[in-house]
C-alpha cells in the first residue's frame, strides 16, 4: 500500500503574511486526516514562518528548490543544509519551470538530488514532456531519459516521483486519466528496471492542472499515487479538498 502524497507548489506566490493566512485556515481543516501525506512548498521567504506554524500538526514542509553546493560563494543559492536547519523535510527537485527557465539539466538536477540526500532531505523529482514532444511521439523517450539520468546512482528511498506533462501546468487542461495512467505505468516500469521489486513502493504523483474537481478521478487510476498540485495549492479550502479526496 502506497500511502498518498498530496503536495502544494507556490512557486513564487504568498508573501509572510500571505502563508501566516493560509495556514491558519488550512492546518485545522486538515487536522484529522491520517491516511494521506500532506506536504506544502512556500517560497523560501516563508520558510521559516511556515515551520515554526506547522510545528506538531499533520502537514510538512518542502523547497521548492536547492542548490548542490555545501556552503560558499554562490549568490542567490541555497544550500541543502539550511533547508535541514530551517525544517524542511522535502524538497522539489527538477520542476520544469526550473528546467525550462533556468536551464537546469539532467546532470544538474542528478547533483541537487545528491546534496540534498546528504542533508536527509526527501525528493520529490519531477519529470514530464512538453506539448511538441508529446506530439511527436517523444513522451516515453522523455521520461526514460529524465529518469535514467536525473536519478543515476541515487537510491530508491525517500524518492517521490512527479509526473507533470508541461503542457497541462498552469494550463487548465488536465491530462486524461488513460494519459495518465499510461505514463505513470510506464514510469513505474522504469524505476522497477532501476530498482527492482522496490518500485512498487515509489509515490508516483501526478501535476498538471489538478483541481477538487477532477483530484478524485485521478486518484482512481491505479499507478496515480498523489498529486503536485499548483494553481490549486494556493487557497486553504480548495487545497483541503483536494487532500480529502475520495478513490
Ligand atoms: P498547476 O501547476 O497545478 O498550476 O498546473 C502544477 C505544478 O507546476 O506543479
Amino acid at each position: 500500500m502506497r500511502t498518498p502524497f498530496l503536495a502544494a507548489n507556490w512557486k513564487m506566490n504568498k508573501t509572510v503574511g500571505e502563508t501566516q493566512a493560509f495556514l491558519h485556515e488550512f492546518i485545522p481543516l486538515v487536522k484529522d486526516v491520517n491516511n494521506a501525506e500532506i506536504v506544502i512548498a512556500p517560497p523560501f521567504t516563508s520558510l521559516f514562518t511556515a515551520s515554526s506554524l506547522l510545528k506538531g500538526s499533520n502537514v510538512h514542509l518542502a523547497a521548492q528548490n536547492v542548490f548542490y553546493e555545501e556552503k560558499g560563494a554562490y549568490t542567490g543559492e541555497v544550500a541543502p543544509a539550511m533547508l535541514t536547519d530551517v525544517g524542511c523535510a522535502h524538497v522539489i527537485i527538477g520542476h520544469s519551470e526550473r528546467r525550462q527557465y533556468f536551464g537546469e539539466t539532467d546532470g544538474i538536477l542528478n547533483k541537487k538530488v545528491k546534496a540534498a540526500r546528504k542533508q536527509h532531505l526527501k525528493i520529490i523529482f519531477c519529470i514530464g514532456e512538453s506539448l511538441d514532444e508529446r506530439e511527436a511521439g517523444k513522451t516515453f523517450e522523455v521520461l526514460k531519459r529524465e529518469i535514467e539520468e536525473g536519478l543515476k546512482d541515487i537510491p530508491s528511498d525517500n524518492l517521490v516521483v512527479a509526473y507533470e506533462p508541461i503542457w497541462a501546468i498552469g494550463t487548465g487542461k488536465t491530462a486524461t486519466t488513460e494519459q495518465a495512467q499510461e505514463a505513470h505505468k510506464y514510469i513505474r516500469e522504469r524505476l522497477s528496471s532501476l530498482y527492482g521489486a522496490t518500485a512498487q513502493s515509489i509515490r508516483i504523483l501526478y501535476g498538471g492542472s489538478v483541481t477538487p474537481d477532477n483530484i478524485d478521478v485521478l486518484m482512481k487510476c491505479e499507478d496515480v499515487d498523489g498529486a503536485l498540485v499548483g494553481g490549486a495549492g494556493l487557497k486553504a479550502d480548495s487545497f483541503a479538498r483536494i487532500v480529502k479526496f475520495t478513490r
